[in-house]
C-alpha cells in the first residue's frame, strides 16, 4: 500500500451526495439509473459525455435536468448547419460609447454546456467545441481565454444517418470520455412517463455548487489503483489494437480515460480503491465509440461494443484486487 486511503466519513458523505444528485435527475428522467450515474462519473473524472439516441427519448430533457441539479452555470447550443465557430466562442463587438471593441462571450463560457444535435453543424464549428473540450480554453480572434471550472460538455447526436448531418471524425469522438446510448424506455417506464407528464414537471433542486464539484474531482485522483488493474486496462486496450476486425483500437488516451472513470465510479460507490468491476462496467461506454472498424467488418455489421465485450471475456485480470 503506497498511499493513504480516503477517510470513511468523507467517502460516505461524498457518495451519498452523488446518489442524491442521481435520484434528483430521475425525478425528470424516467429510465435506467445507470445513465445519470455514468454522467456523474464522467463529470467527476473531468470528462465529457456524448449521448446518442433516436429523436424523442429525452436526451435534451436529461441534460437539462442534470445541469439543473449541479448548481452550475448552464448554456445550451443548438447545432444547425449555419452555426459558425464564433456563435460558440464569442466575438468582439464595437462598443459605440467607448469606441473600443469588447468581447461578447459565447455560450461556451459556462460550467455545463449542452451541445445539442452536434452532428448538424459542419466540421469547422464542431471543432470549435471540441478544441474547447480538450484544452479548457478557447481562442477568439487570436486571444486565448480560459473556460470556467468545472467544465463539462454534454453533447447529443442522433445515430440515424440523415441528409444534412456531419458525422464526428474519429479524432474528435476520442475527446468524449463516454458515449451513452439512450434506448427506448421499457413498457413500464413509458407508462410512467405518460402518467407523470399529465401533471406539472417537478422543479429540480440545485444540490451541488461548482466548488463542491471541484473538490470531489480532486478527491477522485486520490482513489487507489492496484498495480494489477493498470495491467488489466493496458491489456484490454492492447487486445483492441491487435483485433483483426479493427482498423484503429483504443489509444493511450482511452486507457487513461478508463482508469480515471474507474476511480470516479469507485468514489461514487463509496470505495477508496478501484475494483475490476469498475473497469468492467465502464469498458463499453468508455472504449466502444473510439474503435474504428475495418471496412469489411463495417460491411458485415460488426458492433464495436461486441468487440469490447469480447475483450472483457478474453482478457484476465489476474485476481480480484480485494475480496
Ligand atoms: N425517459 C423519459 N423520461 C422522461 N420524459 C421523457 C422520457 N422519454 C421521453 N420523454 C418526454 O418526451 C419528450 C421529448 O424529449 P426530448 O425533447 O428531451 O427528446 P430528445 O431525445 O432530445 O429528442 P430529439 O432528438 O428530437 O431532440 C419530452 O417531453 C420528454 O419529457
Ligand atoms: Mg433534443
Amino acid at each position: 500500500m503506497n498511499d493513504r486511503l480516503i477517510g470513511e466519513d468523507v467517502l460516505a458523505r461524498v457518495s451519498s451526495r452523488i446518489q442524491e444528485v442521481v435520484s434528483e435527475v430521475q425525478r425528470i428522467f424516467i429510465g435506467p439509473r445507470e445513465i445519470p450515474e455514468l454522467m456523474m462519473v464522467t463529470l467527476l473524472a473531468r470528462g465529457h459525455v456524448l449521448l446518442e439516441g433516436v429523436p424523442g427519448v429525452a436526451k435534451t430533457t436529461l441534460c437539462k435536468a442534470f445541469a439543473a441539479t449541479l448548481g452550475c452555470s448552464f448554456r445550451r447550443i443548438q447545432f444547425t448547419p449555419d452555426l459558425l465557430p464564433a456563435d460558440i466562442t464569442g466575438t468582439y463587438v464595437l462598443s459605440p460609447r467607448e469606441g473600443t471593441f469588447q468581447l461578447r462571450e459565447g455560450p461556451i463560457f459556462a460550467n455545463v454546456v449542452l451541445g445539442d444535435e452536434i452532428n448538424r453543424a459542419p466540421a469547422k464549428t464542431q471543432s470549435a467545441l471540441l478544441e474547447a473540450m480538450q484544452e479548457q480554453q478557447t481562442t477568439i480572434e487570436g486571444d486565448t481565454r480560459p473556460l470556467p471550472s468545472p467544465f463539462i460538455v454534454l453533447a447529443t447526436q442522433n445515430p440515424v444517418e440523415q441528409a444534412g448531418t456531419y458525422p464526428l471524425p474519429e479524432a474528435q469522438i476520442d475527446r468524449f470520455l463516454m458515449r451513452l446510448i439512450i434506448g427506448y424506455p421499457s413498457a413500464s417506464d413509458e407508462k410512467g412517463i405518460l402518467r407523470r407528464f399529465t401533471t406539472a414537471q417537478p422543479a429540480l433542486r440545485a444540490l451541488l455548487s461548482p466548488q463542491d464539484i471541484l473538490s470531489v474531482q480532486e478527491l477522485v485522483m486520490s482513489v487507489h489503483v492496484e498495480e494489477e488493474l493498470y495491467d488489466y486496462v493496458v491489456k484490454l486496450s492492447q487486445f483492441t489494437r491487435q483485433h483483426t476486425r479493427l482498423f484503429l483500437g483504443a489509444s493511450p488516451r482511452a486507457s487513461l480515460a478508463l482508469i480515471n472513470a474507474a476511480r470516479a465510479r469507485a468514489l461514487a460507490a463509496g470505495r477508496p480503491f478501484v475494483i475490476p468491476d469498475d473497469v468492467k462496467a465502464l469498458a463499453v461506454p468508455v472504449l466502444a465509440h473510439r474503435l474504428v472498424l475495418t471496412p469489411e467488418a463495417e460491411m458485415e455489421g460488426t458492433q464495436r461494443d461486441a468487440i469490447v465485450r469480447q475483450a472483457l471475456e478474453q482478457v484476465a485480470h489476474r485476481r480480484e484486487a480485494r475480496a
